[in-house]
């Protein structure tokens, strides 16, 4: 290891099993010296194992929803206790549609469920940022992150509502990023993964041909959830600046391709 984050302090959300990215991103950071707070809704604690993961990185848990300003401060205020000082790096690994959960298609959603997974996947990002901001919680040189998904830019029909969560994300970490460079000296990207076998990736309706295709596609084949956290340890890392209001995507090429000949296979004959 690199000792990349070494003295670096961080609050990082979304670990809820062995497979979350959030869960890796927490093992990498303690292998490269971070010490950092776990975050997770109380329902993706009783639902997961993140007491398990912060016993192996000598971590301490703090509840939170995400939706909720209250959570949040108490959160960030507990976490400057707890790691003595203000934070380096916050990740936000946070995603749910109701209706993708309920099966609700696209042209007829429940729009109670719309706003309520708009909430939970993209608006908590800004009120995460709020409460960062306005409490002066981040350290200069500071590092934010959210993992994002392409269905932000093209279409991919059986992602659903969350296409349209994930765009609003990206936007809103361009239009909160200017601020808090420009304030705090703190940068502010989304990082787009290559589909992912974990529980929200598998959500999503027809998942193993969905990330089979994208495999094929991609000329590096798809980004692991462990890659995802290497990726994700870099932009934590001071090796990363001045890069901010960016969405970057990490899919092994996937995002810029047309055609490739492994899918081009499967349409060989006459037209
Ligand atoms: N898996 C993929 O294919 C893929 C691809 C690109 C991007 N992503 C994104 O990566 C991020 C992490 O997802 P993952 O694939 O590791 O799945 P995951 O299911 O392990 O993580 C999602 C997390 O969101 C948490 N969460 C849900 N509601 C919350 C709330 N109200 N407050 C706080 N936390 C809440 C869950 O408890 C869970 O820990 C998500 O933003 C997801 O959209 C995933």
């Amino acid at each position: 290891m690199y000792n990349l984050l070494k003295g670096k302090k961080g609050i990082i959300f979304g670990a809820l099993d062995s497979n979350s990215i959030a869960w890796k991103v927490a093992e990498r950071a303690h292998e490269e010296g971070a010490e950092f707070v776990l975050t997770n809704a109380p329902i993706g604690m009783r639902m997961g194992t993140i007491n398990q993961l912060a016993e192996q990185t000598g971590s301490q848990v703090i509840p939170a929803d995400a939706t909720s300003m209250e959570d949040l401060q108490n959160l960030v205020d507990k976490s400057m206790e707890i790691l003595g000082g203000k934070i380096d790096f916050v990740l936000h690994s946070i995603g749910m549609s109701v209706n993708v959960r309920k099966g609700n298609h696209y042209t007829d959603q429940n729009y109670d469920f719309t706003t309520k997974g708009w909430d939970v996947s993209a608006v908590s990002f800004h009120k995460v940022m709020n409460v960062l901001y306005n409490s002066n919680a981040m350290n200069e040189w500071g590092s934010i992150v959210a993992l994002t998904y392409m269905a932000a830019q093209r279409v991919f029909p059986d992602y659903n509502d969350m296409a349209d969560n994930k765009s609003y994300l990206e936007s809103i970490a361009r239009s909160f990023g200017y601020f808090f460079g420009r304030d705090q000296k703190v940068r502010v990207n989304t990082i787009s993964q290559s589909p992912t076998a974990t529980t929200a990736g598998q959500g999503v309706k027809g998942f193993d041909g969905f990330i089979r295709y994208a495999e094929e596609m991609s000329p590096l084949g798809n980004a692991t959830a462990l890659e995802c956290a290497d990726y994700t340890i870099t932009m934590f890392s001071d090796l990363t600046k001045k890069v901010s209001l960016q969405n970057l995507f990490h899919d092994g090429g996937f995002s810029n391709m047309g055609i490739s000949t492994k899918v081009m296979e499967n349409f060989s004959g006459e037209y």
